[in-house]
């Protein structure tokens, strides 16, 4: 479960997030949208406990995220996988070691343990053959597979995925929604996804939510965007909203 309530912050005089509140039941697949700049990533990057609001509280897995000690941290984002605005692979790791890392630096597992779980892994993204590679030697398609492999090799409750297309082609981008939502629902995963690709929306999501001038300006289910009006013009870029 995850409760955002009344969450504000502002960066000097600029308000970014006013008193925003919703509520995600388990095994819900949110997707954040609306125009760049909006507060976004600053949103997933509050929920996630990398940023500390003004006011307002944010509760994840029942832990109150602003108040928790480290400890509690730790033990939540263990059950939180993430995937980044670009891809932030260690280019100086090859993917095997790329994968393995989360599981490695964590050390609950011993190696032949953590070799099982990177190669099923990397079959279930579709890279099956490729752990000697190196990032450099890859595609952005598989730099984002290998990324979110990374993410969800340790089994995680919850994910996060901040433009998980970003700077991919509409075939790739298309793969890599298709890929989430199948991880998603294999998984029974709970998460949050930062998209601005309106036609995978229901891939990646049952419910969406919509940022618009530091507030929500629509959240519910992806089948009711059809009703409103505001939303179906922002997904077909006509939208006079600035
Ligand atoms: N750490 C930060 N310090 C100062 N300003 C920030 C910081 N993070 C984000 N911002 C500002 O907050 C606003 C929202 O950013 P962001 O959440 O990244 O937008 P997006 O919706 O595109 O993800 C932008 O104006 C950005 O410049
Ligand atoms: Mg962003």
């Amino acid at each position: 479960m995850i409760k955002v309530d009344n969450l504000t912050i502002a960066f000097g005089s600029k308000r970014v997030l006013d008193r925003v509140s919703f509520h995600m039941n388990e095994g819900d697949k949110l997707a954040i949208i609306g125009p760049s700049g909006e507060g976004k990533s600053v949103l997933l990057q509050c929920i996630l406990g990398l940023l500390k609001p003004d006011s307002g509280s944010v509760e994840v897995d029942g832990v109150d995220i602003i108040n928790a000690s480290e400890d509690e941290l730790d033990v939540l984002r263990k059950k939180m996988g993430i995937l980044f605005q670009g891809s932030a692979l260690f280019d100086f790791m090859n993917v095997y070691e790329n994968v393995s890392f989360p599981l490695v630096s964590h050390s609950d597992f011993n190696e032949s343990e953590i070799k099982t779980k990177v190669e099923k892994t990397l079959n279930l993204v579709g890279l099956k053959g490729a752990s000697n590679k190196m990032p450099d030697e890859l595609s952005g398609g598989m730099q984002k597979r290998v990324a979110l492999a990374r993410a969800i090799v340790r089994n995680p409750k919850f994910m996060f995925y901040d433009e998980p297309t970003s700077g991919l082609d509409p075939v790739r981008s298309k793969a890599i929604n298709q890929l989430i939502g199948k991880l998603n629902n294999d998984f029974n995963l709970t998460s949050v996804t930062v998209t601005h690709d309106m036609l995978s929306l229901d891939k990646v999501a049952n419910k969406v939510l919509f940022l618009l001038k530091s507030k929500i300006a629509f959240y519910g289910k992806v089948s009711d965007i059809r009703n409103n009006k505001m939303l179906i013009s922002f997904i077909n870029g006509d939208a006079d909203i600035d």
